[in-house]
């Protein structure tokens, strides 16, 4: 029967179902099922329905999934849950000591069962499902608040915008990562050359940069897929472990990583690596996952997409709650990182630069060469003593290396490739921006320009307080920094506080619309948390998880100031080295004025208020001991006893009032039962803390 005889509301449904599951075959299953000719064929008919029958056509459409207009910024929108960051592991040894320490802390000798995935380098992302359709796309940001880039999210043709299964949980929010195949990143690049615009350097940042698009329109015409792996806050949801997890996000039509026993993953690449074959496992005890991290070492060039290690779970999901968190990172995870690519080349020159706390940096300019995927020309030398202990001189042949996103540095010399005339190379005696001597403190290696009016550290400074992870002042960028300074516009970071669009217009090439954009975004840039503030700051060794730590603990900027070493090293994360660097901050009179008129000339630092529920202290003075599984995660139940004046000691004794104990609990259960302490299960703690 010709379609053309299917009444219309039907036709609709029968293409948006053909579409969604070509899309699904083609970006989830990587198995496509049509060609790119009769794809656009189906798609050009649908438009063309739901064009003449516009009452038809719902959000959840293939077609709309390009939909709106460009952006002027993403909205910030915080995380229900903390988007955590891994701990790294950089060698087999490490993945044993991880595996030591879980067992320590778990009290177990028998092996754990590890979920072994990939370490996709692309960029996190949050989707979140409401009720079954897509509602949220979020970066991860600092990872409390992230941006919502879900008109981007939903130009991706492996996410879905309605899940598949059954029965749709009322909140799923998943988190995964979104990247480019090299393929078609390698077309992209293509694609971009031939319209005269620029290429990417690698495929992440291709992917990043899709993702921070503010016009969905150009974020739809890059290639960007998903694979999705962590849970974020969910309701109705209920899995067991990180296996099922990802089985139940693939009965959704998630894009995941297939899984399979170790053993059998290990016997199929015996035969070599093929596309489609499962590369998530499961393995039991740290010797299973080793194998696991050598193996996928060993093949990661021939996968479809980047990778920059593999990461190793837990697979119990009542297990890694027993773990919980340290620092921002969950015990139950680490990330196994692949060792840094190395190349060699030439070293043709060696310049100095010098940076914000007026470090001058040695730095070496190589012949190009490609590094893990990427072309490299500059490399950092560290400092003099580094370039000695090497033997590092213009000329010489070296090996380079590069790990993930950070700069590149030098390794070696290649001695037998020396040519007979080499230059060595000093560190001036004198700062090259602005001629000041220079000085090497007795004991460091970092020799520095101590000149407080040093254009280049007025410079660098400036650059990392307008940065997006301090200050955020968008279009306030380096050039434009340099050409401020240099005429005189500021002086400070209090400057940028008092500046017009009229002094901006008085720079060199500078318009109208760009002087209004570079004063709008110092406007936005007022209100600001304690948090990015600490950091903008430049305080040297404190950088932004101190700034963290920093504005939790004191909460406003004048008990921060008014701080003394001994009330610094109280603070978590904070060691005698950095506490020593504070203090030193804090009693520079320079400083304070600066901060002082960044205050008076209008930066609003947003205060820190009380956890919510604080007022409800019906735990006060009461000590709780957690045990056994339970129905949230172990960090967040301890999280909510200390908001309501309570305390959670690790261990059972004749003190303590309550023990919590969910499935499998161990000792401490018997511990109470034994000093007869009271214990409570979930539903009777949750009337023990229930609002009068
Ligand atoms: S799980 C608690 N699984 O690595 C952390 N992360 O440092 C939950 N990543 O920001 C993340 N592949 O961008 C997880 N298979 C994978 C991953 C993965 C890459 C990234 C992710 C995260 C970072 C953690």
């Amino acid at each position: 029967m010709s379609a053309r005889k299917t009444p219309a509301p039907q036709r609709i449904e029968q293409l948006k179902k053909l579409i969604q599951q070509h899309d699904y075959d083609y970006y989830v299953l990587d198995r496509p099922s049509i060609g790119d000719f009769e794809y656009d064929q189906l798609f050009a008919e649908l438009q063309r329905l739901e064009a003449e029958n516009p009452k038809l056509l719902t959000p959840d459409s293939p077609t709309q999934r390009v939909g709106g207009q460009a952006l002027d910024e993403f909205e910030k929108v915080p995380h229900r849950r903390p988007m955590l960051s891994l701990a790294n592991s950089y060698s087999v040894d490490e993945i044993r000591a991880f595996d030591e320490r879980v067992r320590k802390f778990l009290e177990r000798d028998a092996e754990v069962t590890y979920f072994c995935e990939l370490k996709f380098d692309g960029l996190a992302l949050e989707l979140i499902y409401e009720d079954g359709a897509l509602t949220g796309g979020l970066t991860r940001g600092d990872g409390t608040t992230g941006e919502n880039v879900l008109s981007n999210v939903r130009t991706m043709r492996s996410v879905p915008l309605q899940l598949k299964g059954a029965k749709a949980p009322p909140l799923l929010e998943v988190r995964g990562e979104a990247l480019m195949f090299k393929k078609d990143f390698a077309r992209l690049n293509e694609r971009q050359q031939e319209a005269g615009e620029l290429t990417f350097a690698t495929p992440r940042n291709a992917a990043a940069g899709a993702i921070r698009q503010l016009d969905p329109r150009v974020s739809a015409r890059r290639p960007l897929r998903l694979f999705a792996y962590a849970p974020g806050e969910t309701r109705g949801v209920k899995v067991n472990s990180q296996a099922e997890w990802l089985e139940y996000l693939r009965e959704q039509g998630l894009p995941v990583l297939e899984s399979a026993p170790w053993k059998k993953i290990k016997a199929q690449l015996a035969k070599g690596y093929k596309d489609g074959m499962p590369l998530a496992a499961l393995c039991e005890g740290a010797e299973e996952a080793v194998e696991y991290y050598d193996a996928i070492m060993k093949v990661r060039h021939e996968l479809p997409f980047d990778i920059d290690g593999v990461v190793i779970k837990i697979n119990s999901f009542g297990l890694q709650d027993t773990l919980g968190t340290v620092a921002r990172s969950p015990r139950w995870a680490t990330a196994a990182k692949f060792p840094p690519e190395q190349s060699t080349t030439v070293i043709e020159d060696i310049i100095v630069q010098v940076g914000r706390t007026g470090a001058l940096t040695p730095v070496a300019v190589m012949t190009p060469v490609r590094v893990g995927g990427v072309t490299v020309v500059n490399a950092t030398l560290h400092n003099q003593s580094e370039i000695e202990r090497k033997d590092i001189r213009i000329g010489d042949t070296v090996i380079v290396q590069r790990a993930g996103d950070v700069i590149p540095e030098v390794v070696s010399v290649v001695i037998e490739k020396r040519p007979s005339r080499t230059k060595k190379f000093h560190l001036p005696e004198n700062c090259p921006v602005c001629g000041h001597k220079a000085v090497l403190p007795e004991g460091e290696v970092v020799t520095r320009c101590v000149n407080p009016l040093c254009p280049a550290i007025l410079n660098e400074s400036l650059k990392h307080f307008a940065g997006r992870r301090a200050m955020n002042i968008e279009n306030l960028g380096d050039k434009i920094i340099e050409q401020m300074t240099k005429a005189e516009l500021i002086r400070g970071f209090s400057d940028l506080y008092k500046l017009t669009v009229k002094d901006v217009l008085s720079l060199e090439r500078q318009g109208e619309k760009s002087a209004q954009n570079i004063i709008d975004s110092i406007e936005h840039s007022r209100k600001v948390s304690l948090a990015r503030f600490i950091y903008a700051l430049g305080i040297r060794f404190v950088g932004e998880q101190t700034g963290k730590s920093l504005a939790s603990h004191y909460k406003t900027l004048d008990a921060f100031l008014s701080t003394s070493e001994e009330a610094l090293l109280e603070v978590p994360d904070i060691g005698p080295k950095v506490a020593a660097s504070i203090v030193a901050q804090l009693k520079n009179r320079e400083f304070l004025n600066e901060v002082k008129k960044l205050i008076k000339n209008g930066v609003d630092i947003e205060e820190i208020k009380p956890r919510k529920g604080s007022e409800h202290q019906p735990l006060k003075g009461v000590s709780i001991v957690i045990t056994g599984t339970l129905p949230k995660p172990r960090d967040e139940i301890k999280d909510m006893i200390l908001a309501m004046g309570g305390k959670t000691p690790g261990s059972v004794s004749k003190a303590t009032n309550y023990v919590l104990a969910g499935d499998e609990a161990g000792s401490k259960l018997d511990k109470a039962q034994e000093l007869g302490v009271q214990v409570l299960d979930w539903p009777a703690f949750e009337k023990l803390i229930q609002e009068p």
